[in-house]
């Protein structure tokens, strides 16, 4: 198989799916898959069997979980930028609610509903304003970044819909970021989700649905030893510190913790390069190929699949014109030659779908395997 590929480990992803299951069963919580982290038709298919929602933020995404299998009243559509032509078509097809970032976009959902002689159902994602503590980039739920209705607003953005016969208001919807592993970040969440719900109960407000989004992280570091996100924690958190209305639906949008560690970028060695100070491995694989640690400084756990030499030090590089195109400084690998292939670990989480046509180069390839083991040599 030519490299670079995804390598889709299935096994790993039914387990993981298993967990995740069991873990939100005894709470009737109901859990969507966040498309966005991984839009692959085979991966999509098998959590769509598994009876999970998508959560989806775009039109074309929206369409994308309709082809592989999830029911238009299992899917949350999200997005502070939803295009006319997107809302058409989501409504057109009867998804369960609009995820809506702003009362601008309620009133054109509301208009376009008109027009079409169909109710929106929308939950109002709120600006909680709870810092998720995790990298800049992906902190969504602090007031300075553009997601959601400040606390602030929402009064008047309630009443405001209040007046939109063809709208019909299901929730409140939240998303404070992504790759949380602290607990107590989501507990904060509970307790601000608390406070909010009171309030608009007080006005007489009644949500049947209430939203938390996703956000637990992963363990990339060491993804052999915790394979498996800790979900029993995760969920067990919610119960704990968010008791639902009575007869409320308490939902969930996982993305990364559901995919990551199913996936593997497989790439092979063109060339060594001894530096004056370092010493590069260069990659067929570069960051329009899996982008995270030129965006994001993020860590990825590389490995030699080939060597079993005694390590040395390098720089693991990829072949664009870019110095941001390096997927780990300083990394130890057994001595490294042409022609080696590498594991680029925990890549199944927002890789294949931020990977790029840039420098005109092809887009990675992607195998599946049932084996549950390790691709060492394909
Ligand atoms: N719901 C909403 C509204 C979201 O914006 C996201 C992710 C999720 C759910 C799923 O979050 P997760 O369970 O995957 O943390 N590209 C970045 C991550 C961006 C996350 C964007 N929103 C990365 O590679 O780390």
């Amino acid at each position: 198989m030519q490299t670079p590929y995804y390598y889709y480990d299935l096994t790993l992803l039914e387990r993981t799916l298993d967990a995740a299951c069991l873990a939100s069963r005894p709470y009737g919580y109901c859990l969507h898959y966040a498309v966005k982290a991984n839009a692959d038709p085979v991966l999509l298919r098998r959590i769509s069997a598994r009876g999970l929602g998508a959560d989806c933020v775009s039109g074309n995404e929206v369409e994308r979980a309709l082809e592989c299998g999830f029911s238009p009243s299992s899917i949350v559509y999200a997005g502070v930028g939803k295009s006319d032509r997107e809302i058409e078509f989501a409504l057109r097809h009867d998804i369960f609610c609009f995820n809506c970032e702003s009362l601008p976009e309620i009133e054109v959902i509301h208009d376009i509903a008109c027009r079409l002689g169909k109710v929106a159902r929308i939950a109002i994602r709120v600006n909680p304003n709870v810092d998720a503590h995790t990298h800049h980039y992906i902190t969504t739920g602090i007031e300075e970044n553009k997601f959601g209705v400040y606390l602030s607003d929402l009064d008047r953005v309630v009443n405001a819909v209040s007046e939109m016969p063809r709208i019909r208001l299901l929730g409140i919807h939240f998303h404070i970021g992504s790759q949380i592993t602290d607990m107590s970040v989501f507990r904060g969440l509970c307790l601000r989700a608390r406070e909010i719900q009171s309030r608009l109960h007080a006005r007489g407000v009644v949500l049947p649905h209430i939203n938390f989004g996703g956000g637990l992280g992963v363990d990339y570091e060491y993804p052999d030893e915790h394979p498996i996100p800790d979900f029993r924690a995760y969920f067990d958190t919610f119960s704990r510190f968010f008791e639902p209305a009575a007869g409320q639906q308490v939902h969930f949008e996982l993305g990364r913790s559901l995919v990551a560690q199913c996936g593997t970028l497989i790439a092979r060695v063109l060339y060594v390069k001894e530096g004056e100070r370092r010493r590069f491995a260069i990659l067929d694989a570069g960051m329009n190929d899996l982008l995270r640690p030129a965006l994001y400084q993020a860590y990825h756990k590389i490995e030699n699949l080939t060597s079993t030499l005694p390590a040395l030090k390098y720089d693991v590089v990829g072949p664009i014109c870019e110095s941001a195109d390096c997927f780990g400084k300083e990394v130890a690998l057994p001595a490294t030659r042409r022609g080696d292939l590498i594991a680029i670990r925990t890549c199944g989480a927002y890789g294949e779908v931020m990977a790029s046509r840039y420098n005109l180069r092809d887009l990675p390839g992607t195998i599946y395997s049932e084996e549950g083991i390790f691709p060492c040599k394909i």
